[in-house]
This record gives C-alpha cells, structure tokens and sequence, in this order.
C-alpha cells in the first residue's frame, strides 16, 4: 500500500514525480504529495484528492523546481486522508522530508520520546517519527543520521529521504516493504514498483530487507544495515511502458480481462515440452517431492481463491491432503507443518504483508516453499525454495483478474507436473489435461466474444441490493471469487456459498426476486447442484446459472443461463470466472464506480 517516487537527476523533478505517482496511484489513493528540494529549502504540495488534482495544483509540476525531489501516494493506516497526514513529511525543523510506504510499529513510543525532547508533531501518522528521529541524530552526516534512526525503527518500512544540507542525496532504505532503485543516465530513481520509472529506464537494482541506497545524479551507493558499502547487480526489466498503460481500454481492469488468453497462454505453453510439464530450476526434485506427506496453500483475497480450485485439483491428482488458510488466520493459529510439508504460497503482488509473514513462519517451521508469484524479484519471490511465475504482466487494476487466471493456470501445471512424477494418476488422465490446458486460452477468448450478453446482464442487474453465488467443490472456489469481483468494485453485496451448506441458515436471506447465481460446471456433482437450485427458487429467488453448452436440464430449472464453451471438467474455473470478471466490471461501470481504483482498497496490501 502507499507508493513512493523519488529521483535526483540533472532536470526539473516535479513532473517525472507526478507522471510515476500516477502509475503508482493503484497502490492508495486517499492523498498525494511531492516535496522538491530547491536551494536549500523543501517545495511541498499535498493534496487530498486524487495525483490529478496535484498535477492541477502544481501546473503539471512546472510550478515547482529542484531536480531532486520524492512523491507519495497513500493508503491511509494511522490518521484519516488529510492535507496534515499526507506525506512528504518534514521534521520538525524542516531540515529532512520523507516518503515512507509501510507501517512503523513503534512509533508511538519513539513518538513519545521525541516529544520528551520538545519536539511537536504536526500529523496522526507514524511515519512522522522518522524524519524527527533522523534530525535528532544528525550531526552533519545525513548517512550515519539515517543509519541510526533506522536501527530504531521497528516495523516494515521502505523510506525515501532528502535532507537539505546535501542538494543531489537521496537516501532509500528497504525494510519489509518493497523498493527498487532505478539506474539511469545521469539521473537516478527510487520507487515502489518498476511501473513508475519504466518510462525512464529498465535497468533496476532490488533492494534487499535492511538494505540502503544512496543515490545522486551520476552514481549510486548500497549499504548493508550497519552502513557497510556492498556491491549489487542490477537487471534488465523485460517489459515495456505498453504492457502498463490501459491500450486504448477505458479501464486496466477490462484491458487485464482481455489479456488473459495471452496470459495464461504465456505461463502455460513455455512450460510444456513434448506432452509433459518440465519446470526449469524449480529447485524441487523428484527426492524431495516424495518426501512430502501433506501441502499447505496460504495466501489473501483472490490468491486464495486461486489456491482454493488448487487444493481441489491437487488433492485429486496426488491423492495428499491439502490445507488451505488465509495467510493472515495461518501466521497466527500454530499451524501443525514440518519438513516434511509442501507450502505453496500465492500472491500476484509478490509483497503482500501476511503472506509475506506467513511464508516466513512456515519456513522457520522447516517446510519447503514453493511460491506462485507475478512480480519478478518481489519479496515473496527472494524469500522461496521453489518459485514458479505466473507471466501475466503488470496488473494494475486493483481488483486482480489475469493475476488470478495465470495462478490458476499454475496450480493446474504444478498438479500434473507432480502427479506425473509421482505416478498419483493415469497418465492418460494427466495428457488430457495437459491437452486441455494447452485450449484454455481459446475457450477463454471463446467467453470474451460473449462479453456483449454479459453487458445487457449487467445492465438489467446493476441496482439490486444484494446477490448470492453457490457452487459445489471448484465451482464453490470460483463463486468465492465472483463474489468477491463484484462487492469489491461495484458495492453490491454479495456472498459466496457451498450449495449445500445455504440450508444451513444463509437461505432464510433469500425471497421473492433475490438473485442467485448457480454455478454448474462441475459435472459429477450437477445433480446435486440442481437440487439446490429447485431450494432457492422455491424461495422465490431468480437463478441465473452457469453450464457448459447445451446442458438443457439446468436450463429447464433456471431463468436465465450463461453458456460457456465445454472444457476439461476439472479445468472449468478458467473459464468459468471469466462471464463475472466481466459482470463485476459492467455493473460497477453501470453504476458509475471507480472502476480500477475501488474505495478504501489499493492493489498490494502491504501492512498487516
Ligand atoms: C482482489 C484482489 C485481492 C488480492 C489480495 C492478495 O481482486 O486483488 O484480494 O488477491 O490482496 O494480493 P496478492 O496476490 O498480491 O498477494
């Protein structure tokens, strides 16, 4: 959550801070501000409106010069969205301004003790604490004054620090929170993410945990925590300023939802050589696979939902149980894992705080980790034994779609893969999924021509108050999600049931005209599927199901369905989810929601 900018070069700031912030606005919204340092003295413009209103302010940054300046864009955690409360903040004395993604933990008592010495703060935030602390410490030195606040600071932070004495110095520091360094000519950039600088360069260096950077205009340094200079390599970006801007879509949620066949085509066909999967450099053999006598999935929000058709799927093919906890209930209920445990953590992002902990948990217990992630070089991904990428590309929507497919298309992989190894399953059964993985991207394609039907859908849809989505077994797992989609973009209540388990109270919600969306992909349990359909429309509820083609029984008991091409059974939730990723999106564009930016949310969760 909270994306930081910042840049020391040998041209104006301003507007290559606000053109990052705009690609970081998906990361928090509720403020926005930059601070420049220009002879001496900090040019500060907050606003507490979207990064818009301070490119309106600032004249597109024109209004402010310095050539060394830092930007934030917030995801408000300690005090409300406030012109006080946004960053850049300034000591006291106004020598030092940070930017500063993360959470401080301790910051009431350095607060305190800061305060002690006469210091008045002027924020609700924590990150105030910091600049204060670095000006209580310093004594000429900007380095050895970071070097020493930082050791006070516990929490997970990643900072981007200027301090008036040293015109061309930025000082970056990573700790939980990520942080790259962009490497340019004859002008240098530190960011959240490499969407904000990519315009710039793609040569970056990853900060580790506990890392700083010092950066001027020609040359940059790196430090280990106790300010020991260290030598780091830096790396090539392999995608471009396209792949993170919206192609002529209106939203990057609708240009993510189309890009999907590309996706799950890219992180699928590679990984396929004459009719097996082969992982390269997975770092998980054979030997250590059979060693395993249980898998663990942990993950958030729509990563979970994702290991949720993997624990199906897997538990099917390999015949070992899987568990699957939300990362943030797994960090803290002592789970029962060793080595002798497989965990595969999920997350798009790469950086989210619980799963980052619940990684680390799982690994201090002794089990192997196998992560599924998309950003390359993310914490999540440095932290692994095992790393398998999901190659969707950027995904700036904070509502996840591709992100989601392609971990789905993984697990999938990941399933036969094993299974192949560990002889769990027919290999006839494991070829016809292959085969049927490898069609995915075309029936998806197939879903997305539909997308028109979905539209009218959506329309007739859009005000109803509340909508229930039930399934059975991956069915269930893909209702999670769809319900998930559409409360999250469009505020529409919506819960996500196990059929089965309506009766069991939830039912009493559903009268005459309540949607209920059934879906029915799942063929061994469709049967039962219809018998919880005749349940709710007894109640008076309007069913609108989901079947492959030509499954005239569902349609006899439904009053409307959506259609979509036969696929593998046990594939079908790649399809499947498609028809409401795209129902979500037209009901919230109906009802006129910020689509890519939905309240309250950001797009990488960061804090705990
Ligand atoms: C929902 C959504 C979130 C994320 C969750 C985990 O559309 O995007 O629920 O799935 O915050 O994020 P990652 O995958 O980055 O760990």
């Amino acid at each position: 959550m909270c994306g930081i900018i910042g840049f020391t070069g040998d041209c104006p700031a301003a507007p290559l801070l606000l053109e990052g912030l705009e690609r970081l606005e998906y990361r928090g919204y509720d403020s926005a501000g930059v601070a420049l340092l220009h002879r001496g003295r900090f040019l500060v413009s907050k606003t507490t409106e979207r990064i818009g209103d301070l490119k309106a302010k600032t004249d597109k940054g024109r209004a402010l010069k310095g050539s060394i300046g830092i930007g934030h864009t917030r995801w408000a955690t300690h005090g409300g969205p406030s012109a006080e409360n946004a960053h850049p903040h300034l000591s006291e004395d106004g020598r030092f301004a940070v930017v500063h993604n993360g959470i401080i933990e301790n910051y009431a008592d350095l607060k305190a003790e800061l305060q002690r010495h006469g210091i008045e703060f002027s924020s609700e935030t924590d990150t105030e604490v910091v600049p204060n602390l670095i000006a209580y410490y310093y004594k000429g030195n900007f380095l050895d004054a970071v070097l020493r606040a930082v050791g006070r600071l516990s929490g997970s932070y990643s900072l981007g620090i200027l301090c008036c004495d040293y015109p061309d110095t930025l000082i970056a520091v990573r700790h939980f929170s990520p942080l790259i360094v962009g490497l340019g000519s004859e002008s240098n950039f530190l960011a959240s993410d490499v969407t904000a600088l990519i315009s710039h360069t793609k040569r970056v260096a990853y900060l580790e945990d506990g890392e700083l950077a010092v950066l001027n205009p020609n040359h940059v340094e790196f430090y280990s925590s106790e300010g020991r200079p260290i030598h780091k390599e830096s790396s090539f970006v392999n995608w471009d300023l396209a792949a993170a801007e919206k192609g002529g879509y209106n939203h990057f949620m609708m240009k993510e939802i189309m890009e999907q066949p590309r996706a799950v085509r890219e992180t699928v066909e590679p990984r396929i050589k004459n009719g097996r999967v082969v992982f390269e450099d997975i770092g998980l053999d054979e030997e250590r696979l059979k060693t395993f006598n249980k898998i663990a999935i942990v993950a958030c929000g729509s990563a979970y939902h994702a290991g949720m058709v993997g624990k199906y799927v897997i538990e099917e093919l390999l015949r070992l149980p899987v568990e699957i906890d939300l990362a943030s209930e797994f960090r803290y209920r002592n789970p029962i894992i060793d080595h002798k445990t497989l965990v595969i953590v999920i997350s798009q992002s790469g950086e989210t705080a619980d799963t980052l902990a619940a990684l680390r948990e799982a690994k201090a217990r002794g089990a192997h980790i196998l992560s599924i992630v998309n950003v390359v070089g993310s914490s999540i991904a440095k932290a692994s034994h095992s790393l398998l990428y999901t190659w969707a590309g950027p995904e700036i929507a904070v509502a996840t779609t591709k992100g989601y497919t392609t971990q789905v298309a993984l697990l999938y992989l990941f399933a036969i893969w094993a299974a192949d190894i560990l002889s769990t399953a027919p290999k006839a059964q494991l070829e016809e999924m292959l085969e049927g993985l490898c069609r995915i991207p075309e029936a998806i394609e197939a879903c997305l021509e539909e997308r028109g039907r979905i539209k009218d859908m959506a329309r007739r849809s859009c005000y109803i108050g509340s909508i229930f989505f039930i399934g059975r077994n991956i069915d269930y797992a893909v209702a999670l999600e769809a319900s998930l989609k559409l409360k999250e973009i469009s505020y529409i209540h919506s819960e996500a049931y196990a059929a089965g388990e309506l009766k069991h109270g939830t039912i009493s919600l559903i009268e005459h005209g309540t949607t209920v969306i059934a879906l029915a992909g799942f063929k061994p349990l469709a049967d039962k599927l219809i018998s919880n359909i005749k349940e709710v429309k007894a109640r008076g509820a309007f069913v609108v199901a989901c079947a492959t083609e030509g499954n005239q029984e569902i349609s006899n008991e439904s009053d409307e369905v959506i259609y979509l091409p036969p696929v593998h059974p046990l594939l079908f939730p790649l399809v499947e989810v498609i028809p409401f990723q795209l129902y979500a999106y037209y009901v919230a564009v109906c009802k006129d929601c910020d689509v890519d930016k939905p309240r309250n949310l950001a797009k990488s969760v960061t804090v705990e």
